[in-house]
């Protein structure tokens, strides 16, 4: 038996997005920080939020980080950049438990990798919209020239499952080209679903291109704000994670499985209305 000089936090980690794609963001969670509990969040009955008013996706993001606090989680993490974009001072002010989003690791990433000081990003109507991404790369380093782009096709296909189809080729070379001809050696992956398209992007990119995403550098953070503020679970436990949709739970098992790479069991359906309580 193994005795610990500090107390150990039980409570499950809060983590959610618009849809599956956050997925990507909580398996390098699961990961990084085995012994913990999640429970994750999809608000498919509103997906896509890329397109909507960033004060509507707002008002969707204050429900579920408040439904989250609710169910007793000791961190939020909003693993949607969208969501992250319009929402995330709002959370961090209106939240008793730490709230960490998916924007920042990634400006970091991409500031530090940039040799010719030239980046992309790659993202939703909405996050491109918030300029969220702009003002901490200027932040960081106010020489970078910075080229975002709406990619508003893409999550539409991702979701629906045309990870081999030509017309995912097709668009992604669509997208990439006024990048490669603005000359940049950087693109952020600003969307929780591309890392799902990875492989083509990085084909039609190039090697030379440093193609950015927040799902390590996000889970690195996490797994350091639960040490320093105490938060941790038993180290020698292997935790477990929980599944919520506000759409159908049965095609959220099936693509869920895609995007997190592990086995889904049960998924519980939430009510918007119950969101709408919290
Ligand atoms: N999860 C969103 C993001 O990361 C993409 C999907 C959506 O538009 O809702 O920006």
């Amino acid at each position: 038996m193994r005795f610990y000089n500090r107390a150990v936090d039980p409570r499950p980690v809060g983590v959610f997005d618009s849809g599956v794609g956050g997925l990507t963001v909580l398996h390098e969670c699961l990961v990084t920080m085995p012994h913990e509990d999640f429970v994750y969040l999809g608000d498919h009955a509103r997906l896509p939020y890329g397109p909507r008013p960033l004060d509507e996706i707002r008002g969707f993001a204050r429900e579920i980080g408040a439904f989250l606090e609710r169910l007793g989680v000791k961190l939020v993490v909003v693993a949607c950049n969208t969501a992250t974009s319009a929402a995330l001072p709002q959370l961090q002010e209106e939240l008793r438990v730490p709230v960490i989003g998916v924007i920042a690791p990634e400006a970091h990433a991409a500031v530090q990798a940039t040799r010719n000081r030239r980046v992309g990003l790659m993202a939703t109507e909405g996050t491109v919209a918030a300029s969220r991404y702009a003002e901490l790369v200027h932040a960081l380093d106010a020489g970078i020239e910075f080229f975002p782009l709406a990619c508003p096709e893409l999550v539409p296909l991702i979701e629906a499952d045309e990870l081999d189809s030509e017309r995912i080729d097709a668009a992604v070379r669509g997208y990439a080209a006024p990048l490669k001809r603005a000359g940049v050696d950087t693109v952020i992956l600003g969307c929780t679903h591309y890392p799902l398209v990875q492989p083509t992007l990085q084909r039609v990119f190039g090697r030379s291109t440093t193609l950015v995403f927040s799902a390590v550098e996000t889970a690195r953070e996490v797994a350091e704000t639960l040490a320093k503020k105490g938060f941790e679970q038993s180290p020698d436990r292997e935790g477990d994670y929980r599944f919520l949709t506000t759409g159908d739970p049965a095609s959220f098992r099936v693509m869920g499985k895609r995007f997190l790479q592990l086995p889904i069991r049960e998924v519980e359906h939430v009510t918007l209305a119950e969101l709408a309580l919290a």
